[in-house]
C-alpha cells in the first residue's frame, strides 16, 4: 500500500491511519525552489516557474480531495518585484492565465478561490480576473485555496493599522476597545483559521514575510526538495508528520 494510500485512501474517501482531530485545517507554503530547478537543468527560470505552477495545480486537486478545509500559496511577495521585469510578466501572465482558465483549472474540484494581497498593484486582466473567479467560485464548499498575491505581512499590518486608524478618527471605533480578536477582523485573513502547519520547499529557512501575524504558533515544515519536485506524497507525508507533533501553543 503506498504512503498516499495510508494516511487517505483516495477510492474510499476516508483516513485510512487514524489522525483524527490532527488534521490540520490550513496549511500554508512557500513554494520555493523554481529557479534553482530550471538552472540545474540548463533551462530558463521562466520553465521553472510554469514547471512550478503545474505542481501547484496538482497539490490543489489532492488538497481538495484529501478533505483539507484551507490552503494559502505565496505566489508573489511585495519584495518580488525586485525581480527582472521579465521575470515578474512571466509569473503574471501564469496567474492570469490560470484565472482565465478557472472553470478549466478546477473542473472536477470543489475549490473556493480567494486572492489576498495589495491588488491595487496589479495587472487590468489580474484585476479583472480576481473578482471573477472569486464570484464563480464562492459556493465551493472544498477547499478554501487563498493565493497571497503583492502579499507581504508588514504591509498587512500597516494596512489593517491604516483602516482602524480611519475608523477611530470616524468615532468607529475606540482604540482602548481594539483587542486581539477586534484587530484580526482587518487583516485580509480575517474568518480564516491561523495556519497550522507552512511548508517551505528548497532548503531555505527562513520566513520571508509571509502570514507574519497569523503564524506565531505554526508548525513548520522546511524540505529540501525544490518546488516543481514537490509531490502529493510529499504533502501526505507532510501531514504525517504533523499529525505527530505536540503543540502546546506556549502552555506545558
Ligand atoms: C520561488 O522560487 C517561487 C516564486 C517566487 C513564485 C511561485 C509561483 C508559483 C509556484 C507558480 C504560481 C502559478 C500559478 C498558476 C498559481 P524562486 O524563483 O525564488 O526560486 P529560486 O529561489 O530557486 O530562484
Amino acid at each position: 500500500m503506498s504512503l498516499l494510500d495510508v494516511i487517505f485512501n483516495l477510492k474510499a474517501g476516508k483516513y485510512t491511519e487514524d489522525i483524527s482531530g490532527k488534521m490540520p485545517a490550513h496549511i500554508g507554503i512557500i513554494p520555493d525552489g523554481n529557479g534553482r530547478w530550471a538552472s540545474r537543468r540548463g533551462l530558463p527560470r521562466s520553465m521553472g516557474h510554469r514547471a512550478g505552477s503545474n505542481t501547484l495545480k496538482r497539490i490543489v486537486t489532492y488538497c481538495d480531495r484529501i478533505g483539507l478545509k484551507y490552503l494559502t500559496v505565496y505566489v508573489f511577495s511585495t519584495e518580488n518585484w525586485d525581480r527582472p521585469q521579465e521575470e515578474i510578466n512571466t509569473l503574471m501572465k501564469l496567474l492570469e492565465g490560470y484565472l482565465q482558465n478557472a472553470e478549466k483549472e478546477l473542473a472536477g474540484t470543489n475549490v473556493r478561490i480567494r486572492i489576498i494581497g495589495d491588488l491595487e498593484g496589479l495587472s487590468p486582466e489580474l484585476r479583472k480576473q480576481i473578482p471573477r473567479v472569486e464570484e464563480l467560485t464562492k459556493n465551493n464548499s472544498g477547499l478554501n485555496l487563498f493565493f497571497a498575491l503583492n502579499y507581504g505581512g508588514r504591509s498587512e499590518i500597516l494596512h489593517a493599522v491604516r483602516e482602524i486608524a480611519d475608523d477611530a478618527a470616524a468615532s468607529k471605533i475606540n482604540p482602548k476597545d481594539i483587542t486581539k480578536e477586534i484587530f484580526e477582523k482587518y487583516l485580509y485573513t480575517k474568518d480564516v483559521p491561523d495556519p497550522d502547519l507552512i511548508i517551505r520547499t528548497s532548503g531555505e529557512m527562513r520566513t520571508s514575510n509571509f502570514l507574519i501575524w497569523q503564524s506565531v504558533y505554526s508548525e513548520y515544515l522546511f524540505l529540501n526538495t525544490r518546488w516543481p519536485d514537490f509531490t502529493e506524497r510529499d504533502m501526505a507525508e507532510a501531514i504525517r508528520g504533523y499529525a505527530k507533533r505536540n503543540r502546546r501553543y506556549g502552555g506545558i
